[in-house]
């Protein structure tokens, strides 16, 4: 029940998050010039001891309060769930969020910048490469590619857009600086750049997973990033580890779900693509199509806003499939890795 309404809860918040995008550059700025804390105090019901607490709990934008959850704030700050409320609503009309009109949801979805994948099948696929403002799933069996795909995105991203950084999260020990080497030499950039721009963390365990995707934020206003891309490379692994046995997913599906709202807020807020992988696991109560499905059900499913579904072809080759979408038709992509990254058939 708990997770039911979890889940809804994300859906409607990413919605509300679609909307919010269009206020993301210009008016939260020049709210947040100067003393943040004056414009924060300028919020009805918010004096100066609240600003600061908001303030020193991370909450220094507009927009960092617009996107928040009155749980979330009460959490961090120990204020009341109604003044969190109250403060919340203050915040979004401030920013003059509700309904846009659609010519100008268009206009936005012009900054979305697409990070192409080095196979012009897949980019195709996926409406022209890997989107920013969004989660992008891959799913499949071990050396499908998934791997690969994030330290290709992770130099590539750089080659398309000037300044872009990466951030990595890595919780299998598999992120190797010797193939972003490789893969940038390939492009011809200097290897020692790329590898600079990619903050890698090891994570330990999913807990320690949480909260280094919850510290990304702080990262990028400390180091003044221009983050354009996360990586979780694996999402589910440790979720999957720690919590065996029917009696535990409850819990854990609430972890997740709130790891991928974590994740969603940053793609929104910095117009950046998260790039995440799964597992998948086998069905072995189905004996026709394809047995195999992906871990963390429904919660991670609703909140990716692409799947895609990889698999081994014949000869070395890999397949794409695309399984959710809002808006591209469904359909199926090869390509095959090579040293310098990913290239068509
Ligand atoms: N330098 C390279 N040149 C060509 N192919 C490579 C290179 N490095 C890795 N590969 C290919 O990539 C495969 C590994 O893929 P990858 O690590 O992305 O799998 P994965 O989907 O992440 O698997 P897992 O579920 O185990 O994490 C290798 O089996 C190999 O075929
Ligand atoms: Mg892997």
């Amino acid at each position: 029940m708990v997770n039911k309404e979890k889940n809804l809860d994300t859906k409607s918040e990413t919605k509300q998050n679609d909307k919010q995008n269009s206020t993301r550059s210009g008016k939260e700025e020049a709210l947040s010039e100067g003393d943040p804390s004056f414009a924060l105090k300028d919020l009805p019901g918010v004096g100066a001891a609240t600003a600061d607490k908001l303030l020193s709990c991370g909450y220094d934008t507009m927009m960092s309060i617009a996107v928040a959850s009155p749980d979330e704030i009460v959490d961090a700050t120990g204020l009341g769930e109604n003044v969190a409320r109250r403060i919340i609503s203050a915040a979004r009309s401030k920013l003059e969020m509700g309904f846009e009109s659609g010519d100008k949801l268009l206009d936005r979805r012009k900054s979305v910048l697409k990070i192409e994948s080095g196979s012009d099948a897949v980019n195709k696929l996926l409406g022209g490469g890997f989107e920013t403002g969004s989660i992008i799933e891959c799913f499949g069996e071990f050396g499908s590619g998934k791997t690969q795909i994030a330290h290709v995105l992770s130099v590539r991203v750089q080659q398309q857009i000037k300044g872009a950084t990466a951030v990595y999260l890595d919780t299998e020990n598999t992120f190797r600086p010797e193939r972003i080497e490789q893969i940038a030499k390939g492009l011809n950039m200097n290897p020692k750049e790329v590898l600079k721009n990619i903050k890698v963390a090891r994570a330990y365990n999913s807990d320690h997973q949480m909260l280094l995707a919850e510290k990304i934020d702080e990262l990028v206003k400390k180091e003044k990033l221009n983050l354009k891309l996360v990586v979780v490379d694996s999402l589910t692994a440790h979720f999957r580890a720690e919590f065996v046995g029917r009696g535990t997913l409850a819990n854990r599906q609430q972890k997740l779900n709130r790891h991928m709202h974590t994740l969603l807020k940053l793609a929104d807020t910095y117009n950046l693509c998260v790039y995440v992988t799964n597992q998948v696991m086998s069905k072995p109560d189905v004996f026709f199509g394809d047995p195999t499905n992906a871990i963390g059900g429904h919660i991670v499913a609703h909140a990716s806003t692409f799947r895609v579904y990889l698999r081994k072809g014949k000869k070395r080759t890999r397949v794409a499939k695309l399984i959710d979408s809002p808006s591209l038709p469904e359909g199926e992509a090869g390509f095959v890795i090579t040293e310098a990254g990913l290239q068509d058939i």
